[in-house]
């Protein structure tokens, strides 16, 4: 009897060990949550079952387009038990392309066409239907809404062509089609809702949360979570402006500016695209999850393509623990920036944040980072936790983490490789 319990033991220990090397070569390889991919086998989660394998629905809408042309599209997994009246909507981020020549590239991939989409995606993280990995939403109706327009939904123009080929900026009408589906498929009857989204899929969340609000009525609780998608609007470590420079291409390429009523004629277009301005205007209850040193934005934002010459950042871009003690001040400087760029939501009584020190991109979209024994925690508690606390008024979650290294439980990334710039 011993015996057999202790070999059932041994079996299950193994098993998640097996599920966590598993889990974190899936996340190793995908370095960041939008990293085009061939379709995925299903990784093990924490629990012992498989992660949801969802398919793809395409939405025919006339002038509701990806960049090539091609029906826009999303996967749903419908809810279950006492989640089946709620809804969890997810945008997918990707960063965005700035001139035709990045958007006809982009057009090549699942981020400007269906026709290179998976077929099905893979649901972790805040999209898991598994209890253990998802405590408080697993079984909401749950949708990942795929990104296809190049800037973050927000682009309307009517038709685009250059040098003989069409493109298409459509993010808008996009989200029009999508919502109206959606609602006809149930979302309109959901009692709770919730938008969500990280990376350029944070941003998205940004500029779209109090038109989501505006589809269900007053009475249905709606709140929104903007998932490492703060983009700080800083120097780079040469001393230029390189995200407002490409922010200000993305947003004349796709004449996004009217959209953004909050900006004002003296702003260049691409300062109008920063979560701090657009955030400014948006009367919703939103959830800020940011990590302080958030991989991707060191990576793209501080110290991007031509303003590292001499790559004295690759080391340190790749792996904080490699940066010297001048580079780890740099980054408690764009840490701080941060800080300061929050401070005014800080007072909005309805808001939540979770603000890591932790080197990672889009921590609700992975098992490992979301809630699993080895997700970072403040104040004991996994970004998982911190976000269902403050979606069901739990408590109040104002989190900031103290600066890097003081948090023990960050689970850093080590990336295998530096970006190629398009
Ligand atoms: C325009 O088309 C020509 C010929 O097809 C091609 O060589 C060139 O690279 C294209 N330029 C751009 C910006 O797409
Ligand atoms: C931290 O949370 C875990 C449950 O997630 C609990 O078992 C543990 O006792 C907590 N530790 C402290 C110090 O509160």
């Amino acid at each position: 009897m011993a015996a057999v319990d202790l070999s059932k033991l041994v079996e299950e220990k193994r098993f998640w060990v097996a599920s966590f090397l598993a889990a974190a070569l899936l996340f190793t390889l995908s370095r960041y949550a939008a990293a085009p991919s061939s379709s995925p086998p299903p990784s093990p989660s924490y629990g012992h079952r498989l992660n949801a394998l969802v398919d793809l629905t395409l939405v025919y809408d006339r002038g509701a387009v990806c960049l090539d042309g091609t029906p826009p599209g999303y996967h749903f997994l419908p809810g279950f038990g006492d989640g089946s009246h709620n809804w969890l909507l997810h945008l997918e981020g990707g960063s965005w392309c700035r001139n035709f020549k990045s958007c006809a590239q982009r057009k090549q991939t699942n981020l400007g066409s269906s026709d290179h989409m998976d077929t099905r995606a893979e649901f972790v993280g805040i999209l898991s239907d598994d209890q253990s990995q998802n405590p408080d939403f697993y079984n909401w109706n749950k949708v990942k809404i795929r990104y296809c327009d190049g800037a973050s939904f927000s682009g309307n123009v009517q038709h685009e062509v250059k040098n003989g080929t069409d493109f298409f900026f459509r993010g808008q009408r996009i989200w029009e089609a999508v919502m109206a589906d959606l609602l006809s498929k149930g979302l309109s009857r959901a009692k709770q809702a919730f938008l969500t989204g990280c990376s350029a899929g944070g941003l998205s969340t940004y500029i779209h949360c109090d038109d989501f609000r505006a589809l269900l009525p007053k009475t249905r609780t709606v709140k929104c979570l903007a998932d490492g998608g703060f983009f700080l609007d800083v120097e780079d470590i040469s001393g230029r402006r390189y995200m407002r420079a490409f922010y200000n291409d993305v947003a004349r390429l796709q004449d996004v500016r009217k959209k953004f009523p909050h900006c004002s004629s003296d702003m260049e277009p691409g300062q109008c695209f920063f979560p701090r301005e657009v955030a400014k205007s948006i009367s919703t209850p939103m959830f800020i999850l940011n990590p302080a040193y958030d991989v991707w934005q060191v990576e793209h934002v501080l110290s991007p393509q031509g303003s590292d010459p001499q790559n004295l950042w690759r080391n340190c871009r790749m792996d904080i623990t490699k940066c010297s003690s001048k580079q780890l001040e740099v980054l408690q400087g764009f840490r701080k920036a941060l800080l300061d760029a929050i401070d005014e939501f800080k007072t909005r009584r309805e808001w939540g944040m979770f603000i890591d020190s932790c080197f990672i991109h889009c921590q609700s979209m992975k098992a490992i980072t979301w809630h699993s024994p080895l997700a970072a925690r403040i104040n004991n508690k996994t970004a998982a936790e911190a976000v269902g606390d403050w979606f069901f008024d739990r408590r109040e979650v104002k989190e900031i983490d103290c600066e890097y290294p003081c948090n023990p439980t960050c689970y850093n990334a080590v990336l295998d490789e530096p970006y190629k710039e398009d």
